[in-house]
């Protein structure tokens, strides 16, 4: 299958036949099938697919998080194959950011706190943290909400705050594992076009998987996932402009 890149493709990860399976009691089942895939930098991709073909499998592979049985992968430009897990942990560190369907918050902290936190570990000084935190939760409308804590927030709040956790470190690569599955359609919206933007504005290479299919319309890039293979990959073409005699 050709990939479907766009007109200057810089590639951001790259994974060439990576097989992945899992051994429960006698059986082993097999997720992942010599599965290649490029991912380009400061692009939207989504990856749809049907639960349980292996998404959040590949998306733990892609990020380093688990290994491929056989195969490689390599992201921005460096193999994963040979590092350990302590050179790993800080690639993911450094490079990635992530947003679950869950939220993944702490009950105790306020939104300010939440995205300070992570920052702390990447060594910032206390005022460049809480500088950083603020401009990320601004940038995902939450400028007035910082002081709450998760009790407190929607549900589309509780994400656009992780969201800003995410993007804070300033990642190259952003990882969402179904972002909007717990969220309504309106703020499900609102989610993905918070994403759409960091990829647009800050170059960052967004790689969200979902079975949401109002997720697909918003996307760069799509590549439909089935039984640990990825089955098409389209590339949408940004929408037309309105002819000019609909234009008050
Ligand atoms: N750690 C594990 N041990 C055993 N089996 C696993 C493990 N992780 C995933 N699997 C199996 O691998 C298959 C793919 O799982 P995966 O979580 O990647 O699917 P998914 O596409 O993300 O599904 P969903 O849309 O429901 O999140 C499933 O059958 C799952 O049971
Ligand atoms: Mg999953």
């Amino acid at each position: 299958m050709s990939m479907a890149a766009p007109p200057s493709p810089v590639l951001a990860l790259q994974a060439r036949d990576v097989r992945k399976s899992f051994v429960s009691g006698r059986v082993r089942s097999s997720v992942l099938h010599d599965l290649s895939l490029d991912v380009y930098a400061g692009e939207l991709t989504l990856i749809s697919g049907p639960s349980g073909c292996g998404k959040s499998t590949l998306l733990a592979i892609l990020s380093g998080l688990q290994p491929p049985d056989a195969g490689r992968v390599s992201a921005l430009g460096e193999s994963l194959d040979g590092l350990d897990r302590h050179a790993l942990e800080r690639f993911r560190l450094r490079h990635t950011g992530f947003v679950f369907q869950g939220f993944n918050l702490f009950p105790a902290l306020n939104a300010l706190e939440q995205v300070e936190l992570p920052l702390s570990y990447l060594g910032l000084g206390k005022d460049e943290a809480r500088r950083r935190a603020a401009a990320a939760l601004e940038e995902v409308g939450l400028g007035p909400r910082t002081h709450l804590r998760p009790a407190e927030l929607s549900g589309g709040e509780k994400q656009r705050v992780a969201i800003a956790r995410a993007v804070a470190k300033r990642p190259e690569l952003l990882f969402a594992d179904e972002p909007t599955s717990a969220l309504d359609a309106a703020n499900g919206q609102t989610v993905i076009d918070i994403l759409h933007t960091i990829a647009r504005t800050h170059g960052t290479t967004v790689l969200c998987v979902s079975h949401d299919p109002r997720l697909v319309a918003h996307a760069d890039r799509v590549l439909a996932m089935e039984d640990g293979r990825i089955l098409s990959d389209r590339r949408l073409e940004p929408a037309p402009a309105p002819a000019k005699e609909n234009l008050p």
